[in-house]
């Protein structure tokens, strides 16, 4: 069996990412491809403990630096025991965030050295990239209220600038980078789904 393929989604909070990663996978499994969904920061149990220090609301604030490393370590144990070994076993992986969000997060909202993160990006993953990244869009505005009633976490507990940033970033990337496809997330989730369901219809078609 060939290698599988690698697809990614991502988003700000707020976009539905969790309902339309299961749409992702019941599409590619129902293509006939064996399919692995995952997460990031996460995906193993070391690297769901470094999710856990980075999500949690302590008083010792975390500096950018200590949060870019750590995403970076919980995706370099994710990659080595999880997504190379599965892809390698022909399996495709969908999984909610990669170094997108990275990208998006540390550089465009903490303001984090985009040359820095490059360098992370060549040690931890080499040459590896998705061969596709969903993009969700929506404004910061539409996203607020859809978690206002949620617990937040240390991310979640950002201000509106913050987001601003973060979606800038992401569609930033998203004009320069083929690979990642921008679904319009803010119309009802039938529509989303459907222009999901068209897009991957094209991608399943071209890697078959
Ligand atoms: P989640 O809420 O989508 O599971 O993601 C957890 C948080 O981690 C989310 O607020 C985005 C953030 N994050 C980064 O800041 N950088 C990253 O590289 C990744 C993967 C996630």
């Amino acid at each position: 069996m060939g290698q599988g393929k690698f697809i990614t989604l991502e988003g700000t909070e707020g976009v539905g990412k969790t309902t339309n990663l299961r749409l992702i996978s019941e599409e590619v499994a129902g293509a006939g491809h064996p399919v692995l969904t995952t997460r990031e920061p996460g995906g193993t149990p070391l690297a769901e403990e470094i999710r856990e220090l980075l999500l949690a609301v302590r008083e010792e604030p975390m500096t950018g630096t200590s949060e870019l490393l750590l995403m970076f370590a919980a995706r370099a144990q994710h990659l080595a025991t999880v997504i190379k070994p599965a892809l390698a076993s022909g399996q495709w992986v969908v999984c909610d965030r990669f170094t997108d969000a990275t990208y998006a997060y540390q550089g465009g909202g903490r303001g984090l050295d985009q040359d820095v993160i490059e360098s992370l990006e060549n040690i931890v993953q080499g040459g590896l990239q998705p061969d596709l990244t969903i993009y969700l869009d929506v404004s910061v505005e539409v996203a607020a209220r859809r978690i206002a009633a949620r617990n937040h976490d240390r991310f979640e507990r950002e201000q509106v600038e913050f987001f601003e940033r973060v979606r800038a970033a992401y569609l930033e990337r998203a004009a320069s980078q083929p690979r990642i496809r921008v679904v319009d997330a803010s119309v009802d989730l039938a529509e989303v789904q459907t222009s999901l369901r068209v897009l991957l219809g094209e991608f399943l078609s071209d890697s078959s």
